[in-house]
């Protein structure tokens, strides 16, 4: 089922036993990540058998951390399309633009992944309580794939989140509290709770190891999308960094499996001028960021004043080459109703910023006529009635 093997500290690289319940390392208190045998899976596993009428990215579940599929709590996760931006394309002068619309999953947003993988393998540990703080679709999803295992949610979000994050989770029957101030806020509240709370399990960004194991089927997805090869520049928005971690993951993991070569994409995170942090600590090549005072946005996935991984974040920018750039809060209206005419796709905040970027590095030659560009957008902007031109 799996070649899932350990659960390694991503910092001091000690080892901690995956048949335990996991959150960050006990040792240094940072990130854990799973490692899988991929000598073996690399014996077993042709990449041809994964391009297939199958779709979704359960269909990677060697290489995810569930050992028993009855344990797999699906919502129906379909491959997300990777649409051609034609119109777009021309008038940067990209012939080949691309967008991933991660907005086509399960409630609404890419968030779905990590929270499918989180959600399953703690059913698979005996989880009955799982508990969250979020900018908002990560309440969504885990509220959603909590109803479906039935277990208990608690999400702890600011009050200032868009409505409909509020109303799904409240829908999917998970117990909240809106917090005054930002998702780190949020955190320091659940933390309080949680000493009167035991039971909860914390599925915060990357301070629960699975979530990141979702999250890096984007990477699977891409390159199979791409005939197994890979693009040569991929812009993501980016607030806690699951998602450009993972497909790093992703890419290494493919390498070894011999799916793929040596080859990457330059990796691009792009964040709002209201709360950039990577970008503050990339342009003085820092190893870790800073927390950023007064983050405002209308990109709430984006409002993560110091995201717990940045150090990781930071090294995919650095080792890929890649760049990190700070776009206009007050050009994202723009940017949507752009899209929307040019391409028919409804973006959400988070993924305009990737294109406002797009824009920018375009301009500038950073991006050449030939590249093969891949943009994220990561949830559908009908989350977002009060963001939409
Ligand atoms: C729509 C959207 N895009 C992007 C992000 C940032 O995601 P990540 O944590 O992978 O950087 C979020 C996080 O909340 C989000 O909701």
């Amino acid at each position: 089922m799996t070649f899932l093997q350990s659960l390694v500290c991503t910092a001091c690289s000690a080892h901690h036993d995956p048949s335990k319940r996991q959150t960050v390392c006990t040792s240094c208190g940072k990130v854990l990540a799973a490692t899988y045998d991929l000598e073996t899976a690399r014996r077993h596993l042709r990449r041809e058998s994964f391009d297939t009428d199958r779709q979704g990215m359960m269909k990677y579940e060697p290489l995810l951390p569930i050992l028993h599929r009855e344990n797999l709590v699906s919502l129906g996760e379909q491959t997300t399309p990777l649409l051609r931006l034609d119109r777009l394309g021309e008038e940067l002068g990209i012939e080949n633009l691309w967008m991933k619309d991660e907005g086509q999953l399960p409630t609404g947003s890419f968030k779905s992944r990590g929270l499918a993988v989180a959600v399953s393998k703690a059913k698979e540990l005996g989880v009955t309580s799982i508990c969250i703080p979020s900018a908002g679709n990560a309440a969504g999803a885990a509220a959603a794939y909590a109803a479906k295992a039935g277990m208990e949610c608690w999400i702890f979000i600011p009050e200032d989140t868009p409505a409909m994050n509020i109303k799904e989770c409240a829908a999917y029957g998970a117990h909240i509290e809106l917090v005054q101030g930002n998702i780190s806020d949020a955190a320091k509240r659940m933390a309080e709770l949680k000493t009167v709370h035991p039971d909860w399990f914390d599925v915060s960004t990357l301070k629960e190891p699975y979530r990141l194991e979702g999250k890096k089927t984007m990477g699977y997805e891409l390159v199979e999308q791409f005939g197994w090869t890979l693009p040569d520049v991929i812009l993501y928005p980016t607030g806690g960094g699951t998602g450009l971690i993972g497909m790093w993951k992703a890419f290494d993991e493919m390498e070894k499996l011999g799916w793929i070569g040596r080859n990457r994409p330059r990796m691009v995170s792009v964040q709002s001028d209201g709360c950039a942090p990577i970008v503050k600590a990339f342009e003085t090549r820092a190893r870790t960021s800073e927390f950023w005072n007064n983050a405002a946005t209308c990109a709430s996935g984006l409002r993560v004043p110091k995201p717990f991984a940045d150090y990781l974040i930071l090294d995919v920018l650095y080792k890929s080459a890649g760049l990190a750039v700070a776009v206009p809060d007050n050009r994202i209206q723009d940017a949507i109703k752009k899209v929307a005419q040019r391409e028919g796709v409804l973006l959400c905040p988070e993924g305009a910023t990737a294109i406002l970027a797009l824009e920018v590095l375009a301009r500038d030659g950073t991006l050449k006529p030939k590249d093969r560009v891949v943009i994220f957008n990561t949830a559908t902007g009908l989350k977002y009635p009060e963001v939409l031109p």
